[in-house]
């Protein structure tokens, strides 16, 4: 007996696909707009007597199964599951339809994510639940998620899931297990357990969180067979019926954030759990809304992964929104203070352009001749990347009003725009993957720049200062060019050179060597501009890089319970931000 052929039988494609697309009928098939991509004429069939569909714009087409994993982002099982249920078809238990090989992996999860949930509503873990209760989290929200307790013995669960029979080896495969010095623990201990799901709902794996502020905050599952984390998105089973109701999702960073919304009321939220927005985010999501709020910190690195994001939504065509959470907090605590101010943030989500506009103009201080030269070309680089003309022409003229500049004199600039842009998309590359190369290499770099273009030294001296440089020879060298341009209210390079002696000069002239070359026609703006990216990035280097020796030191002098330094620590890392927020 095929159950396939028995489900198919049983269900009306028609009305089952007519619950999802408005469907009409034409001759023998039926009609409507296809739900995968975006459409005015209709070119989606569905043919019940084929038991298919098939869109003509698309291409996408298959039976109620193909159906059912793309329209709910599912995987084929889960689609047979929910198909069969609906049918009232009894699927062979174990080894009959097409039984995965990943289903062991499903199935430890699951156990796991039993035991973990019956380990936290023990008596004996009372002060676990009590710290969730205290931040504010009810009951019934700890268990719609399924919250758990990894307990500190650090091979309890292997050995639970040992007696049911399974093999170490599967352990190891769905990530709950790992091995260390040929002994098989548990891959988590002493931690609150948030199961993730995939978009059908069955738990794939875990991140878990300390109880204290010890680190690493969160701890995951590792990718495994069935655990990707750069195409899940926490909460995603729980939000899909209300994102496709509501017709946009909300995006926030952290399954604290997301939980917290859920239980607001605001429920067709996902967290992307930490990291940017993925391409294989974006596909699922599109499956079900063309539109997006995120919510992500509003601290300078949370505006990069927010800007990165939208950048790969648009080009998607996703319609984006921007949601402004006070500085220094998260949807979680906003919701803690109360949640309708969590509810009224979403409701005043800024449209992306202006959102960027803002947010441009927060960064740089425009009173500043490059600084403003700067926001105006990253401004033009997304207005042209604006697909409506209408509103291109009204951001330019936005912008053209704030810098206090003729909207004419950016046009023409808008038209240029195109063949800075791969030039500029070296740089911002490169601060991508920015932490991997060399500090070294990057403040030689950042020299010569200076080196290449002097008469901007003052914009570099007011940016930056000798002891940014961590490389001792390149720290002398700048402490003595600082010394030479205060003495002669000038930069000439050659003269500066011959102050040196031969060893710094033969050095000097190669470091001078290799951006000449890289530069050798570029125009005044290009340089304007690169020495602009390699002072901001040098700069943001050393501003994390003074953050975490802080951190080191508040970790210690919260070890040592010193309040006083705690105190201090606290003043000098404030600094720290507001320097930062300068860059
Ligand atoms: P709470 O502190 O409990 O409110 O959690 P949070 O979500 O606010 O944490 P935070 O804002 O520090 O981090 C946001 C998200 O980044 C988290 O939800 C995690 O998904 C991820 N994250 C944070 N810290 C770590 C870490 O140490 N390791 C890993 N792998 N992910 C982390
Ligand atoms: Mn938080």
């Amino acid at each position: 007996m095929n159950e396939l052929e028995e489900i198919k039988n049983k269900v009306d494609i028609v009305e089952y696909i007519g619950k999802y697309v408005p469907l009409k009928q034409s001759g023998r098939n039926f009609k409507g707009c296809c739900p995968f991509h975006n459409e005015k004429t209709a070119s989606f069939m569905v043919s019940p007597e084929k038991q298919i569909f098939h869109c003509f714009g698309c291409g996408k087409g298959g039976d109620i199964f193909t159906f059912t994993e793309e329209i709910e982002g599912v995987d084929f099982v889960t689609a047979l599951r929910e198909m069969a249920e609906k049918a009232g078809v009894k699927l062979p238990d174990r080894g009959g339809v097409r039984k995965e090989p990943t289903d062991r992996l499903f199935e430890i999860n699951e156990q796991v994510c039993d035991l973990y949930e019956k380990e936290l509503w023990k008596d004996a873990n009372k002060k676990i639940v009590k710290y969730l209760l205290d931040r504010g989290m009810e009951e019934k929200t700890i268990k719609t998620f399924r919250l758990g307790f990894a307990p500190q013995n650090g091979d309890l669960i292997v050995k639970e899931l040992g007696v049911i029979g399974y093999l170490d080896e599967d352990l190891l495969k769905s990530g709950i297990a790992k091995e260390r010095n040929s002994k098989i623990l548990d891959q988590f201990f002493n931690r609150i357990t948030f199961p993730i799901m995939n978009a059908g709902g069955r738990v794939v794996g875990f991140t878990a969180r300390v109880l204290d502020d010890s680190l690493p905050k969160y701890v995951n599952t590792p990718e495994t067979p069935i655990y990707h984390k750069s195409s899940v998105l926490f909460g995603f089973d729980k939000a899909k019926e209300q994102i496709r109701k509501q017709n946009h999702v909300i995006i926030v960073e952290g399954q604290m954030d997301a939980i917290f919304s859920y239980q607001a009321g605001v429920k067709n939220v996902v967290a992307s759990s930490g990291t940017a927005l993925t391409e294989a985010h974006l596909d699922l999501i599109k499956r079900f809304t063309k539109n997006i709020k995120m919510a992500f910190d509003v601290d300078m690195a949370g505006q990069n992964a927010t800007r990165r994001a939208i950048e790969l939504a648009w080009e998607r065509e996703f319609n984006i929104k921007v949601i402004s959470v006070p500085e220094g907090k998260d949807p979680a605590d906003l919701v803690k203070s109360d949640p309708k101010k969590w509810v009224e943030a979403c409701r005043k989500a800024k449209y992306v352009v202006d959102y960027i506009f803002d947010s441009t103009f927060e960064k740089y201080n425009t009173t500043n001749i490059l600084d403003k030269k700067q926001a105006t070309k990253e401004l033009l680089v997304m207005i042209k990347k604006l697909p409506d003309p209408v509103e291109r022409d009204h951001y330019l003229n936005l912008l053209a009003t704030r810098v206090g500049v003729s909207a004419a004199a950016l046009e023409a600039a808008l038209a240029k725009v195109k063949s800075v842009v791969p030039k500029e998309s070296k740089p911002t590359d490169q601060s991508a993957v920015g932490s991997q190369a060399p500090a070294q290499t990057r403040e030689e770099y950042t020299l010569s720049m200076l080196l290449l273009t002097p008469k901007y030294y003052e914009f570099f001296f007011n940016k930056l200062e000798p002891v940014d440089f961590t490389d001792e020879r390149l720290r002398g060298l700048v402490e003595g060019i600082l010394k030479y341009t205060e003495k002669n209210e000038d930069l000439q390079v050659q003269p500066w050179i011959k102050t040196l002696d031969t060893k710094d000069s033969n050095y000097v002239s190669q470091l001078q060597m290799m951006t000449e070359n890289e530069f050798a026609d570029a125009s005044e703006e290009t340089l304007n501009e690169e020495l602009f990216y390699a002072v901001s990035r040098l700069k943001r280097e050393c501003i994390e890089r003074e953050k975490k020796v802080l951190g080191d030191k508040m970790a210690a002098a919260d070890r040592s319970a010193d309040s006083k330094l705690m105190r201090e620590l606290m003043s000098e890392l404030q600094q720290i931000i507001e320097k930062e927020r300068n860059l």
